[in-house]
């Protein structure tokens, strides 16, 4: 049984992610394995839970060992060239039999509604449906790859109509071509192609092991990193396909892929809604930035403030009036969230600027980030011509000491500030010269 003050501790700190993800659109791929294992009903219910989140979500499943068990059975060879399996008109048969019975498994899952399980009393709705166009993938080296095809184009329009009205949507690695053929398509190509099109905000593909560098489990990579490892062949042959559909997701605009290793319980709830998640994170931009502020940041700038303001460090600011001075604000953003933010409101006639409400949330204070944000300030203010930086503090006093900040007085602030200065706070003045 979990202590109640874990609990409370636990559920307090999800929710800016729970926040950041309602309403977005997740691309979720497993392969076969996943679908024939017994733990499958684990991730059948964290998947309900994403939905009752209000995350949109499209399911990709892939179903190479039931392929491969069909073809055992018949006593057909399974062939294959360049990794990828040869598909004459009787393994289309076995890949047929395979996908229809992997959707009815799934689908049947994601329907039970039984008493005393985490699915009592979810009502989920499934679609699947003929998303996928395809196209033969042809003779490569002389060899005929047959029915063994590639995605030639995503029916986003009809997938996002079904998101719409809250369905889980379930696409088979089969695609459909205009002359009424049926082609077996490589499941992770399916979902980066179905993310790409839906403009998905995560891609989240659950792997067969832990996607390791040598021993080590890697958090984040850019694209640009992962493709550079990818060249030199640093992953292993079962977890490169998926490190691939990853970069090219990220490539095609996806914003976040993520690599989960799927006989870890939870692992998408641990990606999802922890500050260090599980897997490995593949994105364009570094996992971390600081840059100006925009607009999406307000909620997540008035979140950071909040308890500060509450406990009296920090003066309170409207919503109004954060977003009539946002052009003054920086934020350091992480995986999509707001960590810190400060501001620089200038003073051009007294060549000085404010430097104000800087935080970082608690998670992540003591490695710097305060100083980094600090030093984009006064980076900030000199680039506008500013000579002088002042800071009003009634608990950070010796922090900015520690900056090279030195007390002042406050009628050392420019005329204006003056005016505005609580006394009742009886805020200490710091300055530092430029
Ligand atoms: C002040 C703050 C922005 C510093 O961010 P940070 O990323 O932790 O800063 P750094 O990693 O650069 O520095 C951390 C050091 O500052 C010290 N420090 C943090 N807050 C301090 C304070 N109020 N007074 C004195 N020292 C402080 C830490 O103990 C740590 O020292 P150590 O390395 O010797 O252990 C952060 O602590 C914060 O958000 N505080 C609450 C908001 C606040 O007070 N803002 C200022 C409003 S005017």
């Amino acid at each position: 049984m979990i202590e109640p003050a874990t609990f409370v501790r636990w559920f307090r700190s999800a929710l800016p992610y729970i926040h950041s993800h309602r309403g977005r659109t997740f691309v979720v791929h497993f392969g076969g394995e996943a679908i024939a294992d017994p733990a499958f009903s684990g991730l059948i219910h964290d998947l309900a839970l994403l939905h009752g989140m209000g995350i949109r979500l499209v399911l990709v499943y892939g179903i190479r060992p039931q392929i491969e068990a069909r073809l055992r059975r018949r006593n057909l060879a399974c062939r294959y060239h360049r990794g990828l399996r040869i598909t004459d008109a009787a393994a289309l048969e076995c890949v047929k039999e395979a996908a229809g019975e992997a959707r009815l498994e799934i689908e049947a899952r994601l329907s039970m509604g039984v008493a005393d399980s985490p699915m009592a009393g979810v009502r989920l709705r499934v679609a699947s449906g003929n998303f996928i166009t395809a196209k033969p993938l042809g003779v490569i080296d002389g060899v005929d790859f047959e029915y063994t095809g590639e995605v030639r184009r995503v029916d986003a329009e009809a997938i996002a109509h079904l998101l719409e009205r809250e369905l889980v949507v379930l696409v088979s690695p089969l695609g459909y071509s205009p002359t009424g053929e049926v082609f077996n398509l490589r499941a992770e190509a399916v979902a980066t192609a179905v993310a790409t099109a839906l403009k998905a905000d995560k891609l989240l593909l659950l792997l067969e092991g832990p996607c390791n560098l040598g021993k080590e489990r890697v958090a984040q990579l850019t694209s640009a990193e992962a493709r550079q490892h990818l060249n030199r062949g640093a992953f292993s042959e079962e977890i490169a396909p998926h490190v691939e559909a990853a970069v090219r997701a990220v490539e095609g605009g996806i914003a976040r892929a993520h690599l989960l290793d799927r006989h870890q319980d939870g692992t998408l709830l641990l990606e999802l809604f922890t500050r260090d998640g599980s897997g490995t994170l593949i994105s364009r931009q570094p996992f971390e930035t600081l840059r100006p502020a925009t607009l999406e940041d307000i909620p997540g700038i008035l979140e950071l403030i909040e308890p500060l303001e509450r406990e009296g460090i920090l003066v309170e600011r409207s919503r109004e009036r954060l977003e009539m001075e946002l052009e003054d604000y920086c934020v350091i953003e992480r995986d999509g969230l707001v960590i810190g933010c400060a501001a620089l409101h200038p003073f051009p006639e007294a060549k000085t600027g404010e430097l104000a409400c800087l935080v970082l949330h608690p998670d992540y204070r003591g490695e710097n980030r305060g100083r980094r944000l600090l030093e984009h300030v006064e980076h900030r203010a000199r680039a506008l011509g500013l000579q002088r930086l002042f800071v009003l503090t009634t608990r950070t006093s010796h922090w900015f000491l520690e900056q090279g900040f030195k007390p002042g007085d406050f009628t050392e602030l420019p005329q204006e500030r003056q005016r505005r200065y609580d006394v009742r706070r009886n805020s200490k003045v710091l300055f530092k010269w430029l």
